[in-house]
């Protein structure tokens, strides 16, 4: 039986010498590196991830001013020579921020006369001239430094900016991330001036064939610092990570360690759940590390119909972390799937990080996820596919607090360069600020690799590995991946799903799209399926395009009737499969997209959302409800 617990305890030891080596990533490097591969050669693997959610911090979100760069005259001089790898960089480096000192001096650009955006949030959606645009925007914010105590230390937090992010504080780089939607984090501790810092990122959210997501995808390519940024100040000697979890769900042990950064070893180090009667003290390794395990006899495990979260307070020295965390089991049986020990369905929905009822494009705030979630809610879900990429850490929190489980993804989609080592490690680094950020989330059940990746040798080593790591750094949650099915060669009525990377998964989930792409929808009523594996079987996609308020007959394509067929007959063939325990139909709302071109229909929405893009229903809304009322009082039965 395998079972896993949440709560496999991370080496943060073996992490920990990670911290600044990973901080100053290897700039050097992409001077030597061919300017075309440079964007993909910066290591952006910053472990052990920095736990700021409930720190107080210093927001810098607001208006920035920014410069839009099609040609990187800010970054490159006229041989196109990078200007931050020039021991003087030339005023006429952008992110020198220089201003005019004395008439006669020659400088072709100036912040503070330039244009503005609002950070956080994509730049397509806040100016028609940047709706398609893919390429360099220059943003620059002047700030005035925090009051810091004596010996207190200071950093600077992103919670992601698409695609790469250069960045400088005072003309001087501190580095460059690689990766649209995973958090970063540089130290900055005596860097900063009293007052009027500047800070200066180069955003590029240029695609690259060897990048992750490559060149195709299905959905916007919203560029810009698109979550929020904030300057945090801690004691010398701080609580840089922490992890907790149900470890034991037989003897309800709960189980963690303690992370702090500065530390000489021997430091003291409380750990509290107050509502459990839990009081702890540790005492730090020559690492910072400590342990610790207690018994939880009496405490409510975490699930949909009762997310209950308790407090957890850890404090050492002069600093002091709260959170709250929940406690849950999740496994698999076979073919079952386990919350808590008992069978679960996940009644679930695939979500973008997108809120463009009004006009907005890339999720920018804890309202628009709740938006969203409670939009989940409307049709019963207990489960969210946050697709296709990491979404942001509201997203994940609200979804612990309202009873969503959630599947979290990398953007391994399509046709990634499955032969370039760069990809590869671009891939791991995301995979690893993914599962970083979220390990203490009890809401996250399902961490999963790749979308609809085709089948190659390559592709299969690629991802094996992968998931190796996966499992390296949380063995706790189920692994799973967005695979494909065809039919069988003597029987055209029989869908298969074998795929090589299934043995590497827990789950074995899979997107189809009988009666969309694949046929009419009364294909669907005669098709049956073959998925030989001894493991939970989840359907990760199915659906098709309906505009909200277009209305004709059922085999008139692009109405609400055409859709409400095809989720009709669908969920009545996946409740046939053995082994079905769930599945989330593409997709919660309708959502931009490049490749959706049909004027009038789609206007480059892709309209398979069960609610269109302002919250508008479609009649598929009323079949998936009353399919998932169904399965939840199936549920309550059953227990
Ligand atoms: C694919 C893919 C989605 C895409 C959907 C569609 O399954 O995973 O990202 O949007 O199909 O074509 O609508």
């Amino acid at each position: 039986m395998k079972r896993f617990l949440l709560g496999a305890l991370l080496g943060f030891a073996s992490l920990a010498h990670n911290v600044f080596a990973a901080e100053t990533p290897a700039i050097t490097a992409a001077a030597e590196l061919p300017l075309q591969t440079q964007s993909l050669q910066t290591p952006s693997l910053q472990t052990p991830s920095l736990q700021t959610y409930s720190r107080d911090s210093v927001s810098l979100n607001g208006e920035w001013k920014i410069i839009v760069d099609p040609y990187e005259n800010g970054y490159y001089n006229y041989r196109y020579e990078p200007f931050d790898q020039q021991a003087t960089p030339s005023q006429n480096a952008y992110f020198t921020d220089s201003k005019q000192k004395s008439p006669g001096d020659l400088l072709e650009y100036d912040f503070d006369k330039s244009a503005s955006l609002q950070v956080p949030g994509d730049w397509n959606t806040q100016t028609d001239k940047l709706y398609y645009y893919e390429g360099t925007v220059w943003y620059r914010k002047t700030f005035d430094a925090p009051i810091a105590k004596k010996g207190e230390r200071a950093f600077l937090y992103f919670g992601a900016v698409n695609y790469r992010a250069d960045v400088y504080l005072n003309g001087k780089k501190l580095g460059v991330h690689v990766g649209g939607f995973t958090p970063f984090h540089y130290e900055i501790t005596g860097k900063l001036k009293d007052k009027n810092n500047s800070l200066v990122v180069k955003v590029d959210n240029k695609r690259h064939a060897d990048a992750v997501p490559t060149l195709n995808t299905d959905w916007w390519n919203y560029g810009g610092i698109t979550r929020e940024v904030k300057l945090i100040t801690v004691p010398q000697t701080f609580i840089r990570d922490y992890k907790i979890a149900l470890t034991s769900f037989a003897d309800k042990t709960v189980s963690g360690s303690v992370l702090l950064d500065g530390a000489k070893g021997g430091e003291k180090i409380s750990v509290k759940v107050p509502e459990l009667n839990i009081q702890q003290t540790l005492t730090a390794d020559n690492h910072g590390k400590a342990s610790f395990s207690f018994k939880a006899d009496k405490a409510q495990l975490w699930s949909p119909e009762n997310p209950k979260l308790y407090a957890l307070q850890i404090s050492t020295g002069k600093d002091k972390f709260t959170d709250t965390v929940g406690l849950r089991s999740i496994s698999t049986q076979g073919k079952q799937l386990l919350l808590n020990g008992k069978p679960i369905f996940l009644r679930g929905v695939s979500v973008h990080e997108e809120y463009s009822a009004q006009g907005g494009g890339r999720v920018k705030n804890a309202a628009e996820a709740q938006q969203l979630l409670n939009w989940a809610k409307g049709f019963n879900a207990n489960f969210v596919r946050l697709a296709h990429y990491p979404h942001n850490e509201d997203m994940v929190r609200l979804a612990e607090q309202m009873g969503l489980l959630v599947w979290s993804e990398i953007p391994v989609y399509w046709t990634i360069n499955w032969n370039n080592e760069a990809t590869y490690q671009n891939a791991e680094a995301q995979l690893t600020a993914m599962i970083e950020r979220d390990k203490n989330r009890a809401a996250v059940i399902i961490w999963s690799l790749a979308n609809e990746t085709p089948v190659s040798d390559a592709r299969n080593k690629f991802l094996a590995r992968l998931a190796t790591k996966a499992r390296s750094l949380d063995d706790s949650r189920l692994l799973s991946a967005a695979l494909e099915k065809h039919y069988r060669a003597d029987n055209a009525n029989v869908a298969v799903v074998e795929d090589p990377l299934a043995e590497h998964l827990d789950l074995v989930s899979f997107n189809q799209y009988i009666g969309w792409y694949d046929g009419a929808p009364e294909k669907i009523d005669r098709i049956s399926w073959e998925i030989n594996y001894n493991k939970p079987v989840f359907v990760s996609e199915f659906g098709g395009d309906a505009r909200a308020g277009n209305h004709g007959d059922v085999d008139k394509i692009f109405t609400e009737e055409f859709q409400e067929n095809l989720y009709n007959k669908t969920l009545k063939m996946l409740d046939g499969i053995d082994g079905f325990v769930g599945t989330s139909p593409w997709i919660l709302t309708d959502f931009r997209s490049p490749r959706r071109h049909l004027p009038g229909i789609q206007d480059e929405f892709n309209r398979k959302g069960i609610y269109s893009n302002t919250g508008e229903k479609k009649k598929a809304f009323f079949v998936l409800k009353n399919y998932y009322d169904r399965k939840a009082e199936q549920k309550n039965t059953n227990n």
